[in-house]
């Protein structure tokens, strides 16, 4: 059990401090629901205090019965623990329902941050392969997209959630929204690991006071098999992250993570093995990375996406690089 006064802490735009490392709960194809929901309970009783849920993830019932013994324990109080959850692409149109199934599911009675999962209503089945499409797939639509943060902003009124947030988004996304938000996000779900650090989208949102959610923060060297692509590039074998492992005496995981809480983004590895996941957390407490290992990892960037989002690909779109806006304006 690590000690809470040892976590680090970042502060959200509100003046809030919320834990600057949660866990992740995405099984990929590998983990089933029990797995997942019984390292959310050993993760908890080891420190962890942010936990990153979603719908698709299909496990929220699960890892709410874990909360809700946890309660019963005694181990941790609702108001210690930051949830987070969010909405998948097929209900885009009914928010609220969606939130409420994951409140019930989860055993609370609200959300701590409700994120848009991604900013296209396109429906694909979970686990589908990267070939899918949806026969209703679109662009990205401003008036769309208001529509359901509007819907997300009601849900802040309503008392379901205290937070809300957008993930897989990019600058001129962002351009084109936050001037019509009333209520700003307050944070940014986004891929983040040292051969993909997003550094233009970070800076952007970190000047913008919102806090970047940091996804796959070790490479996620277990994501499902349609995630992956032979250009692909390991993080964890990189020199600077294999060179501070070896000079820190640590796994070359732990690197990637003392990386991500120094460069103030907040790193959601996923684990369901007690030893990873302790380590995990320990990791953050300690021995930090020089200034110069810093430097080099930040040298070491390869712009290397691996979750690439090709099944939102519209009919006509040229390829998934099509998602990401990389010309500086919303791709149509
Ligand atoms: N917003 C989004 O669109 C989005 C997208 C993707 C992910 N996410 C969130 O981000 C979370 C993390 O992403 P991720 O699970 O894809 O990637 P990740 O956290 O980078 O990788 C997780 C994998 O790394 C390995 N690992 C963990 N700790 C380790 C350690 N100490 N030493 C060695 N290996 C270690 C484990 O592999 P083994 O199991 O093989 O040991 C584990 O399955 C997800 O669970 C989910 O909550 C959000």
């Amino acid at each position: 059990m690590i000690e809470q006064n040892k976590i680090p802490s970042v502060k959200l735009q509100s003046g809030e401090l919320i834990p600057a490392i949660g866990l992740g709960t995405f099984g990929s194809d590998k983990y089933g629901e029990q797995a997942v929901s019984e390292a959310v309970y050993g993760a908890i009783r080891c420190g962890y205090r942010l936990i990153d849920c979603a719908a698709v993830y299909e496990n929220e019932a699960s890892i709410g019965a874990v909360l809700e013994r946890l309660f019963e324990e005694k181990a941790v109080r609702r108001d210690e623990l930051f949830i987070t959850t969010k909405v998948w692409n097929d209900r885009h149109r009914e928010v609220e329902d969606s939130l409420r199934q994951s409140l019930s599911d989860l055993r609370i009675g609200c959300a701590d941050l409700f994120f848009v999962h991604w900013p296209f209503p396109n429906y694909h089945a979970p686990g589908c392969d990267g070939d899918s499409r949806s026969a209703d797939s679109k662009p990205f639509s401003v008036d769309e997209f208001m529509d359901t943060w509007r819907q997300c902003e009601e849900m802040v009124d309503k008392g379901l959630t205290r937070y809300i947030g957008m993930s897989n988004m990019t600058i001129p996304k962002l351009e084109a929204v936050l001037p019509l938000c009333r209520i700003q996000p307050a944070a940014l779900e986004m891929e983040l690991h040292p051969s993909f650090q997003q550094k233009d989208l970070f800076d952007y949102a970190v000047s913008r006071g919102i806090r970047p959610v940091g996804f796959c923060p070790m490479g996620s060297p277990s994501r499902p098999e349609r995630d992956k692509t032979a250009e692909d590039v390991a993080d964890m074998e990189l020199p600077s992250v294999a060179a501070a492992a070896k000079a820190h005496g640590v796994h070359p995981a732990l690197i990637c993570l003392k990386w991500a809480v120094q460069r103030g983004q907040i790193p959601i590895p996923f684990s369901v093995k007690p030893a990873q996941y302790e380590s995990n957390l320990q990791a953050v407490t300690e021995d930090p990375l020089t200034e110069e290992e810093m430097a080099a990892i930040t040298v070491d960037d390869r712009n290397c996406r691996l979750i690439k989002g090709q099944v939102f690909l519209w009919p006509g779109a040229s390829d998934w690089h099509a998602l990401w806006d990389e010309d500086g304006i919303i791709a149509r």
